[in-house]
Parts: structure tokens; sequence; C-alpha cells
């Protein structure tokens, strides 16, 4: 465990103005997406849009680190370069998603936890070998009648922490990313005690497994409003009850926060992101790492067509330049019509 080299990698990837592009759709969620642009999914499309985004001129001022789908780390940009020397080449850090996706939580009707422990301590060495800094572990906490489970809180904290543990001591910085997702008709306020409780069991587990606070990264999601709830909390509202909620959970010790979009529109999760980061005095810097927020209009301009990729990067640095700014709380909703 390099502790110097943790805490290198842990500041650089919230430093001032710069935030974390998540590009590791595993290949079931690619095909979606794609889809949803009239793209078909085949690895060489997969491997083209991805050098499209790591490929945008400039868009290091914004994006600290990338993390990556373990197929993307092995394939290689238009030059020949391996996706992690790319990166690396840029001043943006590789990371790496190393969870194996979700399964059904047994004896939990609605409830998953997240596979991929077996072996990881193996492939935490190859990806360190390949250049990766940090990894990403994505535990799903659904908001339902009855649910979340106790059981399901705490195997998911279990699995993080374990997960976060194996990645210290590789010298990999951990983003840990419980999702509290936002499907259902729940209100602002139990997403609120969700939250709490998901974060409580989280950091419980993290001590109980020996990881260092110092040397990891939270990857949260914001309390917002179930998708079909009639009252819609606003930016200011969210704000105030994500940051009270990890006020109250996180560690000041910690080198930083970051968001995952989960569903958000691209401006609400720069709105709320900035409205948070504007807030004085907070013990940790805040940020982004988003995949959605930061990638639907790129992908919506590209639809798998090499003429568009000079628009589509455009797209994408704009969302990275807003989110960069966000981060610093200097963001206005006027930037988005001006660019426009
Ligand atoms: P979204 O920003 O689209 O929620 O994705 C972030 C992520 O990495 C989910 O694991």
């Amino acid at each position: 465990m390099d502790k110097e080299l943790l805490s290198k990698t842990a500041a650089a990837m919230v430093a001032k103005g710069k935030g974390i592009l998540a590009a590791d759709e595993s290949s079931g969620t690619c095909e979606k997406r794609f889809k949803s642009v009239g793209v078909e999914c085949t690895e060489e499309n997969r491997r083209a849009y991805r050098g499209l985004l790591f490929g945008t001129p400039g868009v290091e001022q914004y994006v600290s680190g990338v993390i990556l789908f373990d197929e993307t780390a092995r394939q290689k940009a238009a030059d020949g370069t391996p996706f992690p020397q790319y990166l690396a080449g840029k001043g943006i850090i590789p990371g790496i998603k190393v969870d194996k996706g979700t399964v059904e939580l047994a004896l939990s009707p609605g409830e998953k936890v997240t596979d991929g422990l077996d072996g990881l301590a193996k492939r935490m060495a190859e990806y360190f070998q390949m250049g990766a800094r940090f990894a990403k572990w994505r535990a799903v906490i659904a908001i339902g009648e009855g649910i979340p489970t106790h059981a399901c809180l705490y195997a998911n904290a279990h699995a993080l922490a374990r997960y976060a543990a194996i990645c210290q001591e590789a010298s990999i910085v951990p983003v840990i990313e419980p999702e509290v997702l936002l499907d259902g008709d729940h209100t602002a306020e139990r997403s609120e005690e969700v939250h709490e409780a998901t974060l409580r069991a989280t950091y419980a587990a993290l001590a109980a497994y020996n990881v260092s606070v110092e040397h990891l990264i939270l990857k949260t999601s914001m309390v917002v409003s179930g998708k079909d709830c009639p009252r819609q909390a606003g930016v200011d509202e969210v704000a105030e009850r994500t940051v009270r909620v990890l006020k109250r959970t996180v560690p000041a010790a910690q080198p930083g926060i970051v968001f995952l979009s989960g569903g958000q529109s691209d401006e609400a999760a720069t709105a709320h992101l900035n409205a948070m980061a504007a807030m004085k005095g907070l013990p940790w810097p805040l940020s982004f790492s988003y995949s959605r927020a930061l990638q639907n209009q790129a992908l919506k301009t590209w639809r798998g067509q090499a003429g568009n990729v000079g628009a589509a990067q455009k797209a994408f640095f704009h969302r990275a330049h807003m989110n960069g700014l966000a981060a610093q709380g200097k963001w206005r909703a006027e930037l988005e019509k001006q660019a426009a």
C-alpha cells in the first residue's frame, strides 16, 4: 500500500474545477444507450465512441479521470496507444470499474447486491500494471415498500468495504459508490433517510475492515425526489438535503466526494452540483462523476457517424466545461443559453 501514491491520486481526482467521466458502461448498458440512437453495439463501435470522448481536444481541463470498462482498458486509441496510456498522456487518470454488476439478493425480494469479490486482488494487481490508479464499485439501493432492508444495506456495505480494502492494498484509490436509486414515488425526505442509513452502514463497514478514509473517494447519489413523486424538490432543497446527510456521515478526513447523475437531466445534475459546491465551509471538495449527464448530448450528436465526431466532441466538451464550473459553484444557467 503506497500511501503517498494513493493521496496523490485522490487529490488529483478532485482537483479544483475537475471531475470524473464515467465511461464504464458494461456492454449490456452500452447496447441500450447505442440502440437509443440507432448505433449497432459492436466492439469496434464501442471503441470508436470511447475514442471520440477521450480524444476531445482540451477536455483534460475539466476531466481529471475516466472510469473504464475492462474491455475499453484493453482497447487502443486510433494511434495505436492503449487507452489507459493514451489518457495518462493527456494528464487524465485512468480508472477501472471492477465490480461484476448486481444480482438479486437472496431472501430479499426487489433488492440487489453487487458481485465481483472473488479473485479481485489478482485482477487489481493486473489493473495496476495496466495503468489504472483508481477503481469503482457500484452498489444499488432501491427505495420502496419496506425496502431497503437492513440485510440489503449490510450486504452491500460489506462488499464495498472489502473491495475498498483490496484496492488500497494494491495502491489503487477506491471509489465507493452506494447509489440510492431515484426510481419510485418516494419523497425527497424519504430519500434523505435512506441515504443516511446507507452511508452510515457503509462507513461502519469501512471502519470494520480497516479501510483508510484518507485514501478513498465517495461517489454518491444526490437526495432528490423519486422520479414519480408528485412533489419534486427544487435545486436548493436537493442541495441542502444532500449536504446535510453528507455532513452527518462522511468523515472530514476524506479527500473528496463526487456525484453520479442517476437519470437526472443534464442541466439538473449541473445545477445541483453547483448549488452544493457554492456552499461555504464544506470539509471536502465536491465534484462530478457522471456518465449520462456528460454523455447524453454527445451520443445523440454522434449517431455512429464519423462525420459527426467533431460536433459530438463539442457537445461533450460543453458539458464537461459546465460541470467543471459547477464543481466550483461558478455555473450559471445563462452560460447554457450562450453556448446554444
Ligand atoms: P450516471 O451519471 O449515468 O448515473 O452514471 C454514473 C455511474 O458511474 C453509475 O455507476
